[in-house]
């Protein structure tokens, strides 16, 4: 029995599909053969149902009253509702739906549903909301539909894809209250006999493609409280008639091509609370009689061409909460009686032809106190900023921009704590920007830009915590950017560009993460342009127009790093002893008497006058003293009278401590080798017949005391490796100091490299050992806690095998503190080989400033050029030129072209990649020394290795 029921049951299922006659016959009384289940099934059975919206729609139920979705009338337990809004559901509105006898509402809101309206459903006698919208309905609306109506009241088609026109139809369902068929593109006039649905109460149509005039009419509909024809493209007038609507609430004619006045009926539409005629072609006066529309709340007349003055009766709308009245032709002023305007929210006349001051009751406290927005930005107001702006407590957008605007901007406007976005631009505006900024805690948007600001950007800036545009361009503001701006996390949008800004752009912005644009061109900004971030990729429009900037942005290296590079002359050291020279002088004639050939020395650094003067003073000492050296031998042992200042004292750490000379030849132009930053140095013999190398200390006037400088020079005499120069002793009084050094024949790796007498070229191979043979001495200088700080070729020997040897490692230390400006000052010979965190006071040096050298010293052997040189107009810097060389993978053409061609390659390039690596811009990117000796020692050839060519 229950299975052949069950068989009837489907064979019904099928046969529904064939036409509701056929199922019609099988739908008597007996609930399992339910018709509304049969219906309700079909429809689903059309559907695809992702979500399983209706799994509760089961075909074996007696009732589908408890279905999802479903609601029944408890009287007759038939099927008056369907709600299946926002299921997900897809497919097509199926005629099963048409078995539903008793329904009322069908709503199917925000599904997918697809294909066309199905012409039929009014049919359904009872049915009066029929709620399609949002979905994904095509085809115009068939004229069916409206034809058999019954009791349609609602009627919902927006937001589908339905062409074609409104359909005549309409007109004949008298029942309709409620109707929107908006955002489709139904396209066609409005016909009339819509106004002859005097029962409707709201048409929504807009967002459609509809054209021609509204028709004459509308007043039959006194029952209409809502109509909307926005966004269409209706022309003409506003019907005349429209008067006759009196009840209505809300009309929005925006967006269309309407023209003429507003209807002088429109002023018995008092109970009107929304009004928009936005966007359309109206001219003439906003009428007088608008201040009787009492209950309106929404007034926007904008993107018109309304002309004349503000009537005075707008004063009256005490209810109105939005006033737009913005891109029309108004003039005159905003009147007084506005001021009884308390709850407007939001106020915009901008772009009109007002003028005149700015009325101070706009910003009297406690009056517009919900007020919001305010724009009269594209006026013609002028005179100044009323001082209690701060008085609008719940203002969030205050724009005055482009208006005449003259005057300070007042601090008061620190107290708008709801601010969020404020432009007063392209004013004429002065003063500075008031520190009391900081209070408008909310800032998300401040636009000064075009006026003339002066003064600093305030610092309290840094309190607005929120902000994400900063735009203070076309101003005066001078001073520098103060780095606090960085703490504004938020800042998308920075332009301070056309100012007079100046100073350097703080390191601390690269923490702006979420920066999108910075502009500071057209500024008296200096320095250099910080890296990371945001600013690896700034483009230099954004910083052009600042001379001063330096970084690869702005194709312009950076004096920091490379200290004064076009001024200085890398041959003169007298530019920088000029002011010392004095002082020099002075000590020098005070050991004069003591040290008789010094003052053979003396006459290089020294002018004519001085020169004359210390030969009468050298020529007398001469007499006096025979012996000015006492000569001690062993560690630390002295025979110099320590109370008589004529003598010094020498300590030498080995051997034999005799100058074969006596001191008649020492020191003398003639045995001049070298000088540097620290010194001149002098070549000599001791009484054993070897050579040794004499560092006199031009530095007499910083170096630190005797105890502290024996200190530290017995610690270098100690250290021995066969890649650093030995140290061999020191001679001391207060006003000269000696440093005895290993004398080594062959001369500087500078000049080896880049003496253009010298005919010997360096084989890749000599190269490679020098490279090597510098890592290991420098490794070692490490291993015992030396930094050397003043790495360069001049003070790297070679020695007759070609084995190199660093010179005047740590005199730094000798230096009463190790001040980076001193550094600087004194190293600035070291163009180029300088560690860019000398430049920089926060970061500690270490040794990886000698890594940094040594990268430079690699590159400058393998290319064979100086770390920087001066061009005509141009300075290349090596390091850059290498690495971008190396970019665009030409790095080979780098290599000394001295060499002809003559290296191995596969040793070449890895050692110039290692060059760059340890001159990274970060230290802590640069490798340690002895990592460096593994790594060269793993790039060095195994066949090639042990060879030695020797040439
Ligand atoms: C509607 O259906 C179409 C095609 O079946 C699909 O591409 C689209 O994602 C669906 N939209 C929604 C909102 O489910
Ligand atoms: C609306 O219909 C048009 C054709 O009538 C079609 O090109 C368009 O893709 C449809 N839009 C949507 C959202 O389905
Ligand atoms: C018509 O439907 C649209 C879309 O849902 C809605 O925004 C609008 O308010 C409705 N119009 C009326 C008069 O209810
Ligand atoms: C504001 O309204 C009050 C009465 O509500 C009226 O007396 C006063 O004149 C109005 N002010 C202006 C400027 O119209
Ligand atoms: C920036 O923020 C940090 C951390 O909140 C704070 O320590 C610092 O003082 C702030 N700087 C300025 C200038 O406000």
């Amino acid at each position: 029995m229950f299975c052949s029921t069950k068989m009837l049951k489907f064979s019904l299922f099928f046969l529904s599909f064939f036409g509701l006659v056929l199922v019609s016959v099988f739908s008597v009384d007996d609930p399992v053969f339910n018709d509304e289940i049969m219906g309700l099934i079909v429809f689903k059975a059309g559907l695809q149902d992702p979500n399983h919206k209706l799994i509760s729609w089961n075909e074996d139920d007696y009732t589908p009253c408890n279905w999802e979705g479903v609601k029944c009338d408890s009287s007759n337990n038939r099927v008056i509702s369907i709600v299946l809004d926002g299921f997900s559901l897809s497919g097509h509105i199926d005629r099963g739906l048409l078995r539903l006898q008793f329904l009322q509402t069908l709503s199917l809101s925000g599904n997918n549903f697809t294909g066309f309206i199905n012409p039929d459903l009014p049919k359904l006698g009872n049915l009066q909301v029929v709620d399609f919208s949002y979905n994904n309905l095509k085809g115009s609306i068939p004229e069916e539909f409206f034809q058999q109506c019954g009791s349609l009241k609602t009627v919902n088609f927006a937001k589908n894809n339905l062409t074609g026109k409104i359909p005549d139809s309409l007109s004949l369902c008298n029942t309709l209250t409620n109707v929107n068929f908006s955002y489709n593109q139904i396209y066609g006039n409005l016909p009339s006999e819509v106004w002859f649905l005097r029962g409707l109460q709201s048409l929504d149509v807009s967002n459609n493609l509809l054209d021609g005039e509204i028709p004459k009419g509308i007043q039959n509909l006194y029952d209409l409280r809502e109509l909307s024809l926005k966004k269409n493209r209706f022309s003409g007038r506003i019907p005349e008639d429209i008067g006759g609507c009196v009840v209505l609430k809300s009309l929005d004619l925006s967006g269309n091509f309407l023209s003429g006045g507003i209807p002088q009926s429109m002023q018995r539409l008092n109970s009107c609370n929304s009004i928009s005629l936005q966007g359309n072609s109206f001219t003439g006066n906003i009428p007088d009689w608008i201040g009787e529309l009492k209950d309106l709340e929404i007034l926007d007349l904008s993107e018109n061409r309304f002309s004349g003055w503000i009537p005075k009766s707008l004063g009256n709308l005490e209810m109105l909460q939005r006033l737009n009245f913005s891109r029309n032709q108004l003039t005159g002023n905003l009147p007084d009686s506005m001021m009884n305007c308390t709850k407007l929210l939001a106020l915009d006349i901008s772009q009109n032809h007002l003028d005149g001051y700015l009325p101070s009751w706009i910003f009297r406290k406690g009056n517009y106190h919900g007020l919001e927005v305010l724009d009269l930005s594209s006026n013609g107001f002028s005179g100044g900023l009323p001082s209690n702006i701060g008085g609008l407590g719940s203002l969030k957008i205050l724009n005055l921009s482009t208006n005449y605007f003259s005057g300070s901007i007042p601090g008061g406007i620190g107290e708008l704590k709801s601010l969020y976005i404020v432009d007063l631009s392209d004013n004429a505006l002065n003063g500075s920007i008031p520190f009391e900024i900081e209070g408008a805690i909310s800032l998300g948007e401040l636009r000064l830009h075009k006026n003339s600001l002066g003064g600093r950007i305030p610092e309290q800036i840094t309190k607005c915590s929120s902000l994400t545009t900063l735009v203070l361009s076309h101003n005066k503001l001078t001073g520098s950017i103060p780095a606090a701006i960085a703490n504004l996390t938020n800042l998308q949008h920075v332009d301070l560009s056309w100012n007079e800004l100046s100073g350097s752009l703080p390191k601390e912005l690269t923490n702006l993460s979420n920066l999108l644009s910075f502009n500071v061109s057209y500024n008296h900004l200096q320095g250099e342009l910080p890296v990371g971030g945001f600013f690896n990729t700034i483009s230099s429009t954004s910083v052009t127009g600042n001379a001063l900037l330096c970084g690869s942005v702005v194709n312009h290296s950076c004096p920091s790093v490379h200290p004064k590079p076009i001024v200085l002359n890398p041959n003169s050291s007298a530019s920088n002893s000029s002011v010392s020279s004095k002082y020099h002088r002075h000590k020098i004639i005070l050991s004069i008497s003591a040290l008789i050939a010094i003052g053979a020395a003396a006459f290089i650094a020294v002018g004519v006058v001085a020169i004359t003067f210390l030969n009468m003073r050298a020529r007398s000492a001469m007499e006096r003293s025979a012996a000015p050296f006492a000569f001690s031998g062993g560690d630390d042992y002295t025979n110099s009278p320590e109370n008589d200042p004529n003598y010094g004292k020498l300590v030498m750490f080995s051997g034999d401590a005799d100058f074969a000379d006596g001191a008649h030849n020492l020191l003398n132009k003639e045995s001049e080798i070298g000088r540097g930053g620290f010194g001149v140095v002098y070549r000599t013999y001791l009484r054993d017949g070897h050579a040794v190398a004499i560092k006199k200390l031009t530095v007499s006037s910083l170096i630190k005391s005797q105890e502290e400088f024996e200190k530290e020079v017995k610690r270098f005499g100690k250290i021995r490796h066969q890649n650093l120069v030995a140290l061999e002793g020191y001679y001391w009084t207060s006003s000269l100091q000696l440093l005895i050094y290993e004398y080594l024949s062959s001369g500087s790796l500078h000049k080896l490299l880049h003496d253009n007498t010298n005919k010997n070229v360096l084989s890749w191979r000599q190269r490679f050992k020098i490279i090597l043979g510098m890592a290991k001495g420098l490794a070692h200088l490490h291993k015992t806690n030396i930094i050397h700080y003043n790495l360069k070729s001049t003070n790297v020997l070679i020695d007759s095998s070609g084995e190199p040897k660093i010179g005047d490692f740590g005199l730094v230390k000798l230096l009463p503190m190790l001040d980076h400006c001193v550094l600087s000052s004194k190293i600035q010979s070291a163009l180029g080989y300088m560690a860019p965190e000398f430049a920089c006071r926060t970061v500690k040096i270490t040794e990886k400033c000698d890594v940094y050298g040594f990268g430079i010293l690699i590159l400058e052997i393998v290319t064979g050029k100086r770390p920087v040189e001066y061009m005509e107009d141009d300075v290349v810097v090596l390091c850059d030129m290498v690495r971008g060389a190396l970019e665009e993978g030409k790095v080979e053409q780098c290599i000394d072209e001295r060499l002809l061609g003559n290296f191995a390659a596969e040793e070449a390039i890895p050692v110039i990649k290692l060059g760059l690596i340890c001159a990274s811009q970060v230290p802590s990117n640069r490798p340690d020394m002895s990592e460096v000796i593994n790594i060269l020692e793993l790039i060095q050839c195994p066949s090639e290795g042990q060879e030695e060519l020797l040439e």
